[in-house]
């Protein structure tokens, strides 16, 4: 896939990802100050950080989704109070920790930006004094000496998150003992703001002495804004707050900045978030252009190369989140165009996390995280993001950017820890053979089965699409946000079995049904080693995928059950999803006349002409060898053929754009099956090609999801559990 390089708005190379800190996500820092007075007697248990994400173990995950979601730089923050746990201790362990992560984001493709002090000390640090103790420099160069071989190649450094605000945080402590109310940053304590400046500049040395590439710090930046009156007092608070700082960057090799809102002042300097504004649930005014301002205010100032090292908003509204980013990314892409030298946008946060201020209730992640299982649940905003690093187009929808489904890829390239995107969240039973045909491969599923459970879930069937042709269970079309589907799943509470299949040149029709049935036959019989419940088994696939969903739910002739792997336990479904497969092969267009179309910013390699999307009619090569009586293979294959008054409930979804399989042919089954006094509920998903192409799917899994929860719920409970066959 080549990207239309005139439709991209940010360049190639420009960095796309998400922040962390360690005490925000780690969980349990116990020997940091922020732990010592987090529990301290009397302190409410509700703004403990406790577990926080468990990223100290589940970083493997966090980067693995990163990637997923087409993003390709993480930042993290190493833990002093982990590194040095006493004073002069260094740990081995802990420094091998931090070394795997950048290692682990090295082997996915990952830029790290990493930095070395985010806001929390170790406790013991905090009882000499803190930064105003007489060894505190001291202290402070001890630990960078010992992470500076960590981070060698590391090619982003931040020496110290916002020295800006860790000076205004004693300043905050004053006020609130004065009762004065809290509108933005105050004016930084001078003292602190000395000692964050030397330990800054100490340290870019000491980094560099071990050829770290680029140094920098990052800087809390706001949006300057003042009527006439305020001018003068507005740029005496930002000379304190911002300038003094960015001053100190000099000879560093680049300034991070963050940005969230916007200060206002008036005759009397600093004024309150006016009573009208829209604001976020920290109280702050929703103000996108607050990155922008500060972006070009920093790269003024210093003549710096410029990293957004965070930017975001708290808000339990994902779509306030969208706009938000949607307006800064906007004004960024200008500056671009305007010369700013920008390399890139990392996004505050990328899991929900705990704030210093509010604990858990301030939302600013990308990504959703159950407090008690700790189960990660990318939001839409998540895939946004994804969309737009992929396409570098502000504008950019899920799944766009990603390879087109057509032509099918002819090798997948490469990729450490391999392809596949497993869920999270859920017990995994992969490379499970149900099926081990004489003389054709092992069939194999996938079954992912959400944990912890208390009762038996509801099972999906998935059956991959690719004109019978082709296609692997393991991949659900590249076109979609990777690793969505069955996230979206499990986190619904239901299982999900990924099955195999064979293909047209492998064996005809009806070979491709016998298999899917013996699929669930095999879920069924082993439902109760599987947990989950025999009766409330569906089935959901997509294109060839969706015709032979069709099929499996609809066809209770003995004569085409097949008799490939369990036999015994019954094959009978309780609910079907296809999308946009055929349904009546006599009304089909030859598939090879009508190619799909492409979505928008993505051109074809030199030499590929989508005029012939397949080497072959794939209806005609699916039955070619049939075993079936010629003249009625066309019959048999169709599902309107076997619509019935007792078929499971029915969601067809197609798009009304399919130049593949016309939507036409979703039609066709839902008038059958509704003439027969069956259910089927259809969508027409309007500008849709085939695969979706040209539509958001996040919204239709997620209608597929609640059909298949709602029709499962309902299937009649069977008994208690049925004997399990012998495992031979
Ligand atoms: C800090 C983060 C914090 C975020 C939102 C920044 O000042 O670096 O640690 O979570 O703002 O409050």
């Amino acid at each position: 896939m080549i990207f239309n390089e005139e439709a991209r708005e940010f360049p190639q190379g420009f960095l796309w990802g998400a922040a962390t800190a360690a005490h925000q996500n780690e969980g349990n820092n116990v020997l940091s100050s922020e732990w010592h007075d987090e529990n301290r007697p009397g302190a409410p248990v509700e703004l403990r950080s406790g577990d926080a994400t468990d990223m100290f173990h589940r970083w493997p995950d966090d980067l693995d989704l990163l990637v997923s979601l087409g993003l390709d730089t993480f930042r993290f923050s190493l833990e002093w109070s982990r590194i040095e746990p006493a004073e002069g201790h260094i740990s081995r362990a802990s420094l091998a920790h931090y070394r795997a992560m950048i290692d682990g984001c090295f082997a996915r493709g990952i830029t790290p930006v990493v930095t070395v002090l985010h806001f929390s000390t170790p406790q013991w640090f905090a009882e000499k004094g803190g930064w105003l103790a007489s060894s505190a420099i001291e202290d402070f160069e001890r630990y960078v000496q010992a992470v500076a071989p960590l981070l060698r190649d590391v090619p982003w450094v931040v020496t110290i998150n916002e020295p800006n605000l860790m000076a205004c945080i004693p300043v905050f402590g004053e006020m609130a003992a004065r009762g004065e109310p809290i509108n933005g940053l105050p004016h930084p304590d001078s003292r602190y703001a000395t000692v964050a400046i030397a330990a800054h500049r100490a340290a870019v040395d000491i980094l560099r002495a071990h050829g770290v590439a680029r140094v920098g710090l990052s800087l809390s930046m706001h949006e300057f804004i003042a009527d006439e009156a305020g001018e003068q007092r507005m740029l005496e608070h930002r000379a304190a707050l911002e300038d003094q700082f960015l001053d100190a960057t000099a000879g560093d090799d680049f300034v991070g900045v963050q940005a969230y809102t916007c200060m206002r002042f008036g005759a009397e300097g600093l004024l309150p978030v006016p009573a009208d504004a829209e604001q976020t649930k920290m109280g702050w005014e929703f103000w996108p252009g607050a990155v922008v301002a500060a972006v070009r205010h920093a790269s003024e100032r210093t003549g710096l190369a410029v990293l957004v090292t965070e930017n975001g908003i708290a808000t339990d509204d994902d779509g306030a989140r969208i706009r938000y980013l949607e307006g800064a990314l906007s004004g960024l892409r200008s500056l671009l165009v305007e010369g700013v030298d920008l390399r890139g946008y990392v996004h505050w946060t990328f899991t929900d996390n705990f704030e210093w201020m509010g604990a858990f209730a301030p939302t600013f992640g990308l990504v959703a995280v159950d407090r008690e299982t700790f189960r990660r649940a990318p939001k839409p905003s998540a895939h946004r993001l994804g969309a737009i690093a992929r396409t570098g187009r502000v504008g950019a929808m899920p799944g766009e950017g990603a390879p087109p489904p057509f032509p099918p890829p002819a090798f997948m390239p490469p990729k450490p820890g391999g392809h596949r995107v497993r869920p999270l969240g859920a017990t995994v039973w992969e490379g499970v053979d149900y099926s081990l045909p004489e003389g054709y491969r092992t069939l194999t599923m996938d079954v992912y089965v959400p944990a912890p459970r208390a009762e038996p879930v509801a099972c999906v069937v998935w059956i991959h699409g690719g004109a019978w042709l082709s296609g692997d269970r393991r991949y659900p079309p590249v076109a979609w946000p990777e690793g969505a589907l069955f996230q979206k799943i499990v986190d619904a509470g239901m299982a999900v079995a990924t099955i195999d299949y064979r293909h047209s040149r492998e064996a005809a029709f009806p070979a491709q049904l016998h298999d899917a049935k013996a699929a669930v036959r095999y879920l069924r019989g082993f439902a109760q080693r599987f947990g989950i419940d025999p009766e409330r088994i569906g089935v959901w696939g997509e294109s060839a995928g969706g015709h032979l969903a069709s099929l499996l739910a609809l066809v209770d002739d003995p004569a085409l059950e097949g008799g490939e792997g369990l036999t015994g336990p019954s094959s009978h479904l309780s609910a079907a999803v296809s999308w946009y497969g055929v349904a009546d092969v006599t009304t089909m267009p030859k598939m090879a006349d009508s190619p799909p179309s492409l979505p928008p910013g993505v051109e074809l390699p030199p030499g590929v002409d989508l005029s012939e999307p397949f080497s072959a009619e794939p209806i005609d090569v699916l039955l070619a060898d049939s075993p079936l009586p010629e003249a009625d293979r066309r019959r048999l294959v169709s599902p309107v053929a076997h619509v019935r008054r007792d078929a499971p409930p029915f969601l067809l979804v197609h798009g009304q754009a399919d130049g593949l399989v016309p939507a036409e042919q979703s039609q066709q089954l839902a008038d059958a099956l509704r003439a027969a006094g069956a259910e089927a509920e259809l969508t027409f998903v309007p500008g849709a090609d085939h695969v979706f192409m040209g539509a958001d799917p996040l919204p239709l899994m997620d209608e597929a999801i609640a059909f298949l929860t709602a029709r499962l719920a309902a299937a009649p409970a069977g008994p208690d559990h049925e004997a399990e066959p012998n495992d031979r």
